[in-house]
Parts: C-alpha cells; structure tokens; sequence
C-alpha cells in the first residue's frame, strides 16, 4: 500500500477517471457532432481574461461578477480573471477577430466560480455551449433553442423542461424596471433579509429569489412579460411559435430572470426533473444584443446557452439513461516469451484500430492471464517460446466460460485480420 497523498483535489472540484470518464467522452463528442449539424464551429479561447471581460459584460450586481470569480494579478501587475463562463470570451474573440457573421461557435469548457459546493454546484464545472452572433433574427433563436432540446434527446434524457422568458430590450426593461421598483419599495419590509438590503440595486434580481417571502411580494408586482414593447412582443411570440411548430414546447415562466445582466429578449431554461429543485438547471441562455456594444464592438445581435455537463450527467444517472459511450479494450497480448514479442504484435493491431494493450515487467503467465481477465479485452493473444518458434499466435476467447475450449491458434501473418473477424463477429 501506498501512503494517501496528502494533496487532493480543491474543494468543489473533481478528478474524472475512468471509466466515468468515458460518459464525459460520449457526452461531448454527441454535443460536437449534434453543433456541427446545426453549422456551428469549435472555438478555444484562453481560460483566463482580462477580467474586464467579465465585469463589463455581466453587470455589478450578478453574483458571479460581485462574489464568485476567481480574480488574480499576474507578474506583470494584469487583472485577470479565470472564465466563470463561455459567452464574454467568445464575444471578446467576434469582435477581436471579426469574423464574417452569422459567427456560429461551440465550445467545451471549465468554468469557475466561488460558489460553496453541494451536488451539482461546484467551484470548477464544465459547459458545453454555443454563440450565435451577428443577426437578431428570431430564426437564430429557435434553432439555438432547438439545439439544446435536440441534444439533451440525443442523450436520452426523457424528464427535462424548457422554460422561456422575454427581458425586452434596454428600453421597454428600463421602463418595467421602475415599475418593479415602484412595487418593491411599497412592499420593502416583507422582502427576504438579503433583498431588503439589495433591492434597490437591481430590482430584478429579486425575481430569481427562491425566497417564499420574496416570491410572495413578486407575485403580486408586474412582470416584464406584460409590458413589452410591441417588437419585443413581436420576436418573442415568434420565436415560441417557431418552437412549436419544430414540435419543441416551452414553458412561459415570466419570473425567469437570469444571472447575468447581458440578457435581453428571448432568455431560457432548461429544467431536469429528476435533479433537486434547487441546482435542476441543465442548460441555460438566451440573447445578449448589446454586449458586442458593451465589450468595443460594433452593435450586434446574440444569442447561445451553456449547459452544464456535471449536470448533464447527473440527471443521466438518476433517471438511468443507458450509457453514452463503452469504451472497453478489445485485446490484451500475454507474451511470454521474454523477448517483447508483444511490442511489434500491438503495434499492427493498433494501427489497424484495435484497442489493444499488454502486461509490463516481464510477469508470469498466470499474472498476466489474471490482468488480462480484469481488463475487459474480448480477446487474448497468447504469445510463448512454442508460439515463437512456430510463427503463431494462439487466440482466447476471454467472454467464453471455459477459455481453453475458445481458442485457436493462428499464422503470425493471419493474427490481425483473424482478430478483425473476431471483433466484427461479436
Ligand atoms: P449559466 O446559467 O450561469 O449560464 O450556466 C449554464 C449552465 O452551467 C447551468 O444551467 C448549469 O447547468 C451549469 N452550471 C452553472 N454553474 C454551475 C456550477 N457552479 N456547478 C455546476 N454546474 C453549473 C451561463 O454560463 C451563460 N454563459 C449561458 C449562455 C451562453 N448564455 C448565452 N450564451
């Protein structure tokens, strides 16, 4: 035994090893092919920014700006800022590289926060997601709406719900904003500890407060739903008939307010009944028209989700999904023969596609036999001194109850396309 390292992983984050680590594999190569269909691109940006980025795009008052990032002073006296999140960066990318628009990424992505950790709410987690940027058009949002629907399908989710909200456009929120305002203020001393203090900074966020205290107060008070402006109106009634005629239904949920300022128009949800009410969020988006602004750029249109692979996968489990991606060894060489026979044999059958591997240090060939059992390889190639001296490989069928009876043995020339047959018999 080893002594325990006295290092671990910081709190609120995790080690994936296999084999869960193949469920992320199979989680995000769905996410790649299903954004490839849609047109979209990957896009890497640097995990780290200015933390302007962040600050400017997010808001004073989102809690990720005020209290959860990871903010550090390099050598050279730079603020930067470890990404919370995927859609400033790629703004910050659009209006640094001005691509031709529409500009269609996907990305796969930690993002950190200092949130206090529980089941499905970590300091390191991950996102796939994508950004449309370049056109306000409502199509773009049904498709990036859709996207997210399809994939969590692909997946096989089944208990997962859409949630969909307007915010409108700066101005016909800036004049619901009073009217909210005007409400709270009347209503000040039922609102929850926090908000009582809060609300005057950003009277929105109170309509994301859990709190039965402040829920009671909210629904009372007017909703943005019901004073949009007539083109607001417009693009949102669109964009949830453009959902219902694909066959994707939405939710209306006028108290979805999300966490970052950049919001406007259409925002979104998605929901996963099987997780704990309070971390069920599965994805998330929505428009963001004025950030391009806010970051330098050029006014431009947005919209893109995110969504939360830790997430994702928990809500796999608890409704039992089937896996998403069997990664088990095909082969595994025992070779006996003292003089790495096995290191030319893998080679060919790796580079014909077989995943295959072997026992190291020379161990005896019941200790090989034995890891070769615990691997999971359909198959043993048996290489000794008999085997060597004949040009022959001898091959195990290791599924089969009694081994001995499966086995064959085979030309040395013969041995990888024999394997191929054997492998595509299953
Ligand atoms: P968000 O809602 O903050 O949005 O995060 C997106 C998703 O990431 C959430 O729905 C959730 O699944 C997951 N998530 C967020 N925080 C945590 C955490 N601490 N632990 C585990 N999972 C978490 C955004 O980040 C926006 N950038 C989404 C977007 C893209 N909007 C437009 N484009």
């Amino acid at each position: 035994m080893t002594e325990p390292s006295q290092f671990q992983a910081p709190v609120g984050t995790h080690d994936v090893l296999a084999p869960a680590s193949s469920q992320w594999e199979g989680l995000v190569a769905t996410f790649a092919d299903w954004a490839h269909r849609y047109g979209f691109s990957l896009v890497i940006t640097p995990v780290f920014e200015d933390a302007g980025v962040f600050n400017r795009g997010f808001g004073e008052t989102s809690d990720v700006a005020r209290k959860e990032m990871y903010v550090f002073e390099d050598r050279g006296q730079r603020t930067y800022a470890l990404r919370p999140e995927g859609t400033a960066p790629v703004v910050r990318a659009f209006i640094q590289h001005q691509p031709t628009t529409p500009f269609k990424a996907w990305y796969f992505t930690p993002a950190f926060r200092y949130e206090r950790p529980q089941a499905g709410r970590y300091r390191q987690h991950h996102q796939v997601g994508v950004e449309a940027l370049g056109t306000d058009d409502p199509a773009l949002d049904v498709e990036v709406i859709t996207l997210a629907q399809r994939f969590f399908e692909a997946l096989g989710l089944k208990r997962f719900r859409l949630l969909i909200n307007s915010m409108g456009h700066a101005e016909c929120r800036g004049a619901y904003v009073e009217l909210l305002r005007a409400h709270l203020e009347g209503n000040a001393g039922e609102l929850c500890d926090e908000h009582q203090k809060t609300w005057r900074e950003n009277p929105l966020r109170v309509l994301d407060c859990k709190n039965p205290a402040c829920v009671a107060v909210t629904a009372r008070g007017p909703m943005l739903i019901d004073h949009l402006c007539d083109d607001c109106r417009a693009h949102f009634e669109t964009v949830r008939a453009g959902l219902s005629r694909l066959g994707v239904a939405s939710e209306l949920s006028p108290r979805l307010v999300r966490g970052f300022d950049y919001y406007t128009r259409t925002t979104f949800e998605f929901v996963a009944d099987a997780l704990d009410g309070a971390q069920n969020a599965i994805g998330g988006g929505g428009r963001y028209d004025g950030l391009v602004e806010q970051l330098g750029g050029k006014p431009t249109g947005g919209i893109g989700f995110g969504s939360g692979v830790e997430r994702l996968l928990l809500t796999l489990e608890a409704e039992g999904a089937p896996s998403l991606l069997s990664r088990s060894l095909e082969v595994f060489v025992v070779d006996t023969t003292g003089e790495n026979a096995a290191g030319p044999l893998l080679d060919r059958l790796r580079q014909a596609g077989v995943a295959s591997d072997r026992a190291y240090d020379q161990r005896s060939m019941k200790a090989q036999m034995k890891v070769a059992d615990k691997s999971g390889a359909r198959l043993a190639l048996l290489i000794g001194p008999q085997e060597l001296s004949g040009g022959e490989v001898t091959i195990r069928d290791l599924r089969s109850a009694d081994h001995e009876q499966h086995q064959r043995r085979v030309l040395d020339q013969d041995v990888v396309s024999t394997v191929l047959q054997l492998l595509q018999a299953k």
